[in-house]
């Protein structure tokens, strides 16, 4: 058996325009999906899913995991939660070059499903990281964060960047831009965040702001532009000490970049109305700045504010359903457990990567 976690994410700055190229800013924060493993002597597939979103499902099943299994959840979730799990199999086989290996795979997570704060990629990261590991290899964590990064490019139909993947497997703060992933400084930014309780679909939010960039040269214009703002976000965080407390004017000057990235979020038509009015909720009560986090159409907020005065507002929001503080996980994915009650199946037991 292993288990390993991995983070959720919020996105200081860049999400849907990073799928174009510009560069983005996620990080992660201290809220974790946690995948328990143990390798089977059979090739099928267990899973139990535990997670904020879904009250709780088990499905079992063999060979070939496209098959839906039946049971008595809403389909939209089963195939979300599966198709990531499938995916995540896959590219724990092909990492082990064990392409019948069976597992028992159950997942915890505190990370509310397509709502923005990075959950599929936790998943998915956490649970290549231990099946992998049953079979006898160890990936380092950019490995992993490219097999994690394959895995949602598969089931988003190839409309992923690799932020949330890289974010997750790695910790902390980082910049994506294509192909090039790293880790930046960053001070322990007082994020914020706010649920409506809702999700958004990530791949038809991404279509969408597609189909309108292609459509209207100013959509293309307004994700170039978010592309600036994530390039003076950055050149802040440069400046800042990451080992001491935001200063005043670094969490004004952020806030005022988030809110313009709100703004332009909302006019590539991302937003919706309760994260709207979450937004404008965190902005009364004082915050720095408030925008949407991740792909939209409903989920979480992100806001800056190191006073509890957010926090409260948005818990009298009647479109609020939880709000929390979010700390920066310094830490990417991590082994929480293992043992060796399990025969790995069809494992060649080789460093893969
Ligand atoms: C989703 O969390 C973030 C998006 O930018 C899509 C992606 O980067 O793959 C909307």
């Amino acid at each position: 058996m292993t288990v390993s976690s991995a983070p959720g994410k919020v996105y200081l700055f860049g999400e849907h325009a990073v799928v174009y190229g510009e560069p983005a800013v996620p990080c992660a924060i201290e809220r974790r999906a946690t995948v328990t493993v143990d390798a089977r002597t059979d090739d099928h597939i267990r899973v139990e899913a535990r997670d904020l979103s879904l009250d709780g499902f088990t499905v079992e099943y063999a060979g070939d995991t496209d098959y839906r299994p039946d049971v008595d959840v809403p389909e939209g979730l089963v195939d979300a939660a599966v198709g990531y799990i499938d995916a995540a199999v896959e590219q724990a086989r092909d990492a082990a070059d064990a392409p019948d290996a069976g597992f028992d795979i159950t997942v915890e997570s505190e990370i509310p499903l397509g709502a923005g704060l990075g959950s599929s990629a936790a998943v998915v990261v956490a649970g290549i990281d231990a099946a992998t590991r049953e079979l006898g290899v160890e990936l380092d964590p950019e490995s992993l964060a490219e097999h994690a990064y394959r895995a949602e490019f598969d089931v988003q139909d190839g409309q992923a960047s690799r932020a949330d993947t890289f974010c997750s497997a790695m910790g902390g703060a980082v910049r994506v831009e294509g192909d090039d992933c790293r880790r930046i400084d960053a001070p322990n930014l007082p994020f914020v965040v706010g649920f409506d309780g809702g999700a958004g679909d990530t791949g038809e939010l991404v279509a969408g702001v597609r189909s309108l960039r292609e459509e209207y040269d100013f959509a293309a214009d307004t994700v170039e532009s978010i592309g600036d703002i994530v390039r003076a976000g950055e050149s802040l965080l440069a400046d800042a000490d990451p080992d001491a407390e935001p200063t005043d004017d670094l969490l004004v000057e952020l806030g005022r970049l988030m809110d313009f990235d709100h703004g332009l979020l909302e006019a590539l038509g991302v937003s919706s109305r309760t994260l709207d009015n979450m937004v404008w909720a965190a902005r009364d009560a004082g915050a720095h700045g408030a925008k949407l986090t991740g792909a939209g159409g409903g989920g979480c907020i992100v806001a800056l504010d190191e006073t509890p005065e957010t926090r409260t507002a948005l818990r009298y929001t009647a479109e609020c359903r939880d709000a929390f503080r979010a700390e920066l996980d310094r830490e990417g994915v991590r082994v929480e457990a293992s043992g060796t009650d399990a025969t790995p199946a069809g494992s060649t037991n080789t460093e893969a990567e």
